[in-house]
C-alpha cells in the first residue's frame, strides 16, 4: 500500500454502553470536514463482511479465530478503499472502532490463544504503517456498562458478564502498549464532558501536528 500519509487517523473505542454513538455524532458536527467511518464495515465490501460477522444466523457460533480473520479481511478492504485514500488527501478520518476491538473482543473475550500469537503478524501485514495516530478510549467499567446496557444490540453485546469483563481487560492490555497514542476518557462522566474531552483531544492532536497536515 502507499506510503504514510499527512492526514490524521483518529479511532473511537469503547464497549457497549460507553456512549460512543452519541460522542461520534457530536464529533461529526464539530469536525464537519472529517471522513466518518466505522469497523467492521465502512466500505461496500467491508459492510458485506460486517453482516456475516454480526447478523448471520451462525455468527455467534463461530470461534474467535474465524471472527479475527473476518474482521481483518474487512479492515484490509476498508483501509485500502476508504481510510488510506482520505489520509493521502490530508483529511481527518474519524473511525468507530479499529484494531483495539479485535484484541479486546476476538483475542481476549473470545479466549483465542492462537489469535494472540497470530495478532502481531496479521496486524502488521494488514495495517502496516497505517496505524491510527490517536485512539480515544471511552472507558466504562464493566459493572457500570451493564447498568447502561439497553438490550438489543448484536451477539457480542448479548454475551455474559464475564465476556464483557474480558473485553474491558483486553482494552486495558491493548492500550498499555499504545501509551502516548491513547487518550482514556472516563465515560461514566456526563455526556457533555465526554464530548468536550474527546473534542479537546482531537484538537490538541491536530494542533500538535499542524504544519504536517495539508
Ligand atoms: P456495532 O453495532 O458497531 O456495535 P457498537 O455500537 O457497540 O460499536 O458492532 C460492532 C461489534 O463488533 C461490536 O460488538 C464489537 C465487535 N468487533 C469485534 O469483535 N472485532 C473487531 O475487530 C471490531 C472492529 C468490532
Amino acid at each position: 500500500m502507499a506510503a504514510r500519509s499527512r492526514g490524521a487517523f483518529v479511532v473511537l473505542e469503547g464497549g457497549d454502553g460507553s456512549g460512543k454513538t452519541s460522542v461520534l455524532e457530536a464529533l461529526r458536527r464539530q469536525f464537519p470536514e472529517a471522513v466518518v467511518t466505522r469497523e467492521p464495515g465502512g466500505s461496500p465490501y467491508g459492510e458485506a463482511i460486517r453482516s456475516v460477522l454480526l447478523t448471520h444466523p451462525q455468527a455467534s457460533e463461530a470461534d474467535g479465530m474465524t471472527h479475527l480473520l473476518l474482521h481483518y479481511a474487512a479492515r484490509r478492504d476498508h483501509l485500502r478503499t476508504v481510510v488510506i485514500p482520505a489520509l493521502v488527501q490530508g483529511k481527518l478520518v474519524l473511525c468507530d472502532r479499529f484494531a483495539a476491538s479485535s484484541w479486546a473482543y476476538n483475542v481476549r473475550a473470545q479466549e483465542c490463544d492462537a489469535c494472540a500469537e497470530l495478532f502481531p503478524t496479521l496486524h502488521q501485514y494488514v495495517v502496516g504503517s497505517w496505524e491510527p495516530d490517536l485512539y480515544l478510549w471511552l472507558a466504562v467499567a464493566p459493572e457500570e456498562a451493564r447498568k447502561r446496557r439497553t438490550g438489543g444490540g448484536n451477539h457480542y453485546d448479548a454475551r455474559d458478564a464475564a465476556f464483557h469483563t474480558r473485553v474491558y481487560e483486553g482494552y486495558e492490555e491493548f492500550f498499555e502498549r499504545y501509551r502516548g497514542k491513547v487518550v482514556r476518557i472516563d465515560a461514566a462522566q456526563p455526556l457533555f464532558r465526554v464530548i468536550e474531552q474527546a473534542t479537546g483531544a482531537i484538537q490538541a492532536h491536530l494542533h500538535a501536528t499542524q504544519g504536517r497536515m495539508v
